[in-house]
């Protein structure tokens, strides 16, 4: 089989690890950075390219108009700043790539810039960054503006928020950084220019006063409309994608690697990964098992369904009647995942049916022994022409080890997942095959 990228996707971001499990709290406390740490060396180990750091800004109460279930179940709350994390993790690895979030919509460029060329340098090219437009009316609540700017404009705005970022990265040339100690000159200041940027969103004089990194961080996107996918085909350098099929993945992969090379870039520099949720088993009662209980409809299990996609979309999802036809529904922030969402039952069902056909088919969940899961995700990769996949879920230890302890020894028979990784950084890591 051929070689693919793996990575692992900490969707809790800097929040809360493991709660409901019975092992929550014992040993690690996930405000501290031992918890992350410790997953961090686990993966590297496991020979996957990079953690993403999920994040978002703000305490969703849009499911039912409370934070009712948000705060009991700690989804997506209470959650840190990822930022503050990363050198944390540069410091207890030696190879993976780090990836915290950030929002073109509520960073400025030249904070942005400066940030991340600041923990380039501590990270020797092993900093990505997850860019994201951030699409929740609540987040935009906390940054003065009534709701979230309109979708597409939003996506305008990043595009020019990339512009400039890295046009303050390119603010010192090559060479500028003399250290001439005889000669009493640090840097050549014919090397360094103001960028002078006036757009339509952003003014920016620049140069850039932080020391740009020598190699630009790995920029990952997970845009899925057709803007986003603009966006993220214009400029990232990974993609992360959710799809349920080979053929979806196939058509996403395809539309993304279109939109790069109209714009002049080389679609295989790019590496597109698609979200998976391995679950290891025993054997096949236990695969029956576990899916049996995956599939029950519990009022909880609901909840959950449905606190998330009321979160990602701003819509309240309670107010529509389980057992009637979901009515036509759109969205301003995440329109490729309500997409999603629809399409997960035909045309025409109950919001009870696409909640049943989530569960049941559980989109992203790949349950088996660890052999199978290899041999799965070894035909997906085949059909879909992905670049790798992306596990999810929490670092806390029961987690994290539950699913790679089997799964690596098996990916790593089966020729898909790597046996070490490289120590040139992420960039260099990716293009390896
Ligand atoms: C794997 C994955 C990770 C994502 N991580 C974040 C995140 O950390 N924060 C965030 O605000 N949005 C996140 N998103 C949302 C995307 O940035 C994007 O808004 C979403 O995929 C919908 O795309 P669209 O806005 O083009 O419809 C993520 C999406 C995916 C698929």
């Amino acid at each position: 089989m051929t070689l693919r990228h793996f990575g692992w996707f900490l969707g809790a971001g800097f929040g809360v690890q493991g709660w409901g499990d019975p092992t929550y709290g014992i040993g690690y406390d996930w405000k501290q950075p031992t918890i992350y740490q410790d997953a961090a060396r686990l993966f590297e180990r496991s020979g996957l390219d990079a953690l993403i750091i999920e994040d978002g800004v703000a305490v969703p109460d849009t499911y039912r108009g409370t934070a009712e279930v948000n705060l009991a179940a700690a989804r997506f709350v209470p959650k840190h700043d990822p930022i503050p994390l990363v050198p944390y993790l540069l410091g207890a690895t030696e190879r993976i790539g780090i990836v915290p979030t950030l929002s073109a919509s509520f960073t400025e460029p030249y904070t942005a810039a400066r940030l991340l060329a600041t923990l380039q340098h501590f990270a020797h090219g092993r900093l990505g960054y997850n860019v994201v437009t951030s699409g929740s009316d609540l987040a935009a609540q906390n940054y003065g503006l009534e709701k979230q700017t309109e979708h597409d404009l939003r996506y305008d705005r990043a595009d020019e928020w990339v512009e400039v970022v890295k046009a303050l990265w390119r603010s010192w040339e090559p060479g500028a950084v003399l250290e001439d100690t005889e000669r009493g000159v640090y840097a050549d200041f014919t090397k360094v220019h103001r960028i002078d940027h006036e757009g339509r969103f952003f003014r920016v004089r620049g140069p850039l006063n932080a020391l740009p990194p020598a190699e630009e961080p790995v920029m990952v996107q997970a845009g899925a409309s057709g803007r986003g996918r603009t966006f993220a085909g214009r400029h990232a350098d990974v993609i992360l994608a959710l799809a349920s099929t080979p053929e979806r993945m196939k058509a996403h992969r395809d539309d993304i690697r279109a939109v790069a090379a109209e714009q002049g870039r080389d679609p295989d520099a790019l590496t597109v990964l698609f979200v998976v949720n391995p679950i290891p088993t025993a054997n096949a009662e236990d695969t029956a098992a576990v899916r049996a209980r995956r599939s029950e409809l519990t009022q909880a299990a609901i909840d959950e369904q449905l606190q998330s996609i009321s979160y990602l979309t701003n819509l309240d999802f309670a107010r529509f009647d389980l057992d009637a036809p979901l009515p036509e529904v759109a969205t301003n922030s995440n329109q490729g995942t309500l997409d999603n969402f629809v399409r997960s039952a035909p045309a025409g069902s109950t919001l009870r049916e696409i909640l049943a056909a989530r569960a049941k088919a559980d989109g992203l969940a790949v349950i088996g022994t660890p052999a199978e899961i290899a041999d799965a995700l070894g035909t997906l990769g085949e059909a879909s022409g992905a670049d790798g996949f992306l596990f999810t879920g929490q670092v806390h230890p029961a987690h994290v080890h539950r699913t790679l302890d089997p799964l690596v020894p098996a990916l790593r028979d089966a020729g898909l997942l790597r046996r070490e990784l490289g120590d040139g950084g992420l960039r260099a890591n990716l293009a390896d095959f």
